[in-house]
C-alpha cells in the first residue's frame, strides 16, 4: 500500500513500518496489547537499514538507535523494539520477535528500495550525498546493492578483488589528498608471480567511496582483517556477541560504549592513530569520526565462538588483568 507521501507500508509479524517525508515509524502493541509507535530520522533510519541489509545482520547486534534493531542468530535474525532498552524494558512496552533470515531480508530490502530517494546514497557520508528527505522521488539501486568487497586472497591478485584506480571509478577522497599512491616493489622468483604479492592498503583505502562499511580484506582461517574508512557516525550501534579489535590507522574516531542489554554507558572511548582497543563481547558501541578515517577492524569469525562463549570455554573480555 502507498501513503499520500508516496512511500509503501510495510508489516513483518506485529511490526508496522511508515516512511513520511522526514521520519520513518516504527509500530507495534506492548505486552498487554496497547498500541506503541517509535520514530526516527529518515536519513538515520535508511544508514542503519543499508548496514545491517549490506551485511547480511552483521555479527551481533544492530541497533538502528538506543530504542530498535536486530539480533542475528545466523539462520534466525529477531527484530526487537525496546527490548534492550533498560527503561523500556522495565516498563514492560518493548517487543522482540525471532523470524527466519529470508523473511526480515525480504521485507528490509524492499522497505529500502522503496524508500531510498534517487538524490540519496545511504554509503555516503553526508557531505557526499544528497538528501533523504521528501516526498517519494525515484529510486537509488545501484547504492543501495552495493555487496560487501570480500577478499579471498590477496587483493590485486589475479581473481581476486581489483585494486582501486581512477579508471575503475574510484578517486582518492578529498580528505586523503595528501595519501600516497606509490606500489610496493614485488620480485617475485619465476613461475611465482600470481602467488607473491603485495598492495599499498593505504592508497587502497584512500579510494573508498563509502563510509562505515568494512571489506574483507584479509580472511586467514577465522582471523579477518576488515580496514573500512569512516566519516561522521556509525549508522548503527554494534552490539557484541564476541571480542572485536580496533586499530586506528590515522585521525580519529571517538566511541560511546554502553552495556549491550541495556544501554547503560560504560566508557568514552577516544581513539587516535595508532591506538588499539578491544570492545567485550557484552558491549554496545557507536563511532563518531570528525574527519574521514582509516580504521582496521579485527573479527573472529569462528562460527562456535557464541557458544564457546555463552558455555564459559571463551572469554568476553580480550585480556584478565
Ligand atoms: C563495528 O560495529 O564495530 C563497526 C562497524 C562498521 C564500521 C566500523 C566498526 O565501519
Ligand atoms: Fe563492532
Amino acid at each position: 500500500m502507498t501513503n499520500s507521501h508516496g512511500y509503501q507500508d510495510f508489516t513483518l509479524g506485529g511490526f508496522g513500518f511508515a516512511r513520511d517525508e522526514y521520519f520513518c515509524h516504527i509500530t507495534w502493541q506492548t505486552h498487554d496489547g496497547r498500541p506503541m509507535s517509535h520514530t526516527m530520522d529518515a536519513g538515520n533510519y535508511l544508514r542503519a537499514l543499508m548496514r545491517d541489509v549490506a551485511w547480511g545482520f552483521f555479527y551481533g547486534w544492530v541497533n538502528f538507535d538506543d530504542v530498535i534493531g536486530t539480533v542475528n542468530h545466523y539462520a534466525t535474525v529477531d527484530l526487537f523494539a525496546g527490548a534492550y532498552n533498560g527503561a523500556m524494558k522495565t516498563a514492560g512496552i518493548d517487543r522482540l520477535e525471532n523470524f527466519p533470515t529470508d523473511d526480515i531480508r525480504q521485507v528490509f530490502e524492499a522497505m529500502l528500495a522503496d524508500w531510498t530517494n534517487a538524490d540519496f546514497d545511504p554509503f555516503a557520508a553526508p557531505q557526499e550525498t544528497g538528501s533523504p528527505y521528501g516526498p517519494k522521488n525515484g529510486d537509488n539501486m545501484p547504492a543501495i546493492t552495493r555487496a560487501r568487497e570480500l577478499a579471498r586472497r590477496c587483493v590485486g591478485l589475479e581473481g581476486d578483488l581489483a585494486l582501486r584506480t581512477d579508471e575503475s571509478g574510484a578517486p582518492v577522497n578529498r580528505a586523503f589528498a595528501d595519501v600516497p599512491q606509490d606500489k610496493p616493489e614485488i620480485h617475485a622468483e619465476p613461475g611465482y608471480e600470481n602467488q607473491v604479492h603485495a598492495f599499498n592498503l593505504f592508497a587502497f583505502l584512500s579510494r573508498s567511496q563509502v563510509t562505515w562499511n568494512p571489506s574483507f580484506t584479509s580472511v586467514v582461517k577465522n582471523s579477518f582483517m576488515c580496514p573500512t574508512t569512516e566519516e561522521h557516525i556509525l549508522p548503527i550501534i554494534h552490539g557484541n556477541d564476541r571480542v572485536e579489535w580496533f586499530f586506528q590507522m590515522c585521525d580519529e574516531i571517538h566511541w560511546d560504549c554502553a552495556h549491550k542489554d541495556t544501554g547503560e554507558p560504560l566508557a568514552r572511548v577516544i581513539m587516535k592513530a595508532g591506538d588499539m582497543a578491544a570492545m567485550p563481547a557484552y558491549c554496545r558501541h557507536q563511532g563518531y569520526s570528525p574527519k574521514r578515517s582509516m580504521l582496521l577492524v579485527w573479527e573472529n569469525g569462528s562460527p562456535t565462538l557464541v557458544d564457546d562463549i555463552k558455555s564459559g570455554a571463551a572469554p568476553e573480555v580480550p585480556v584478565e588483568f
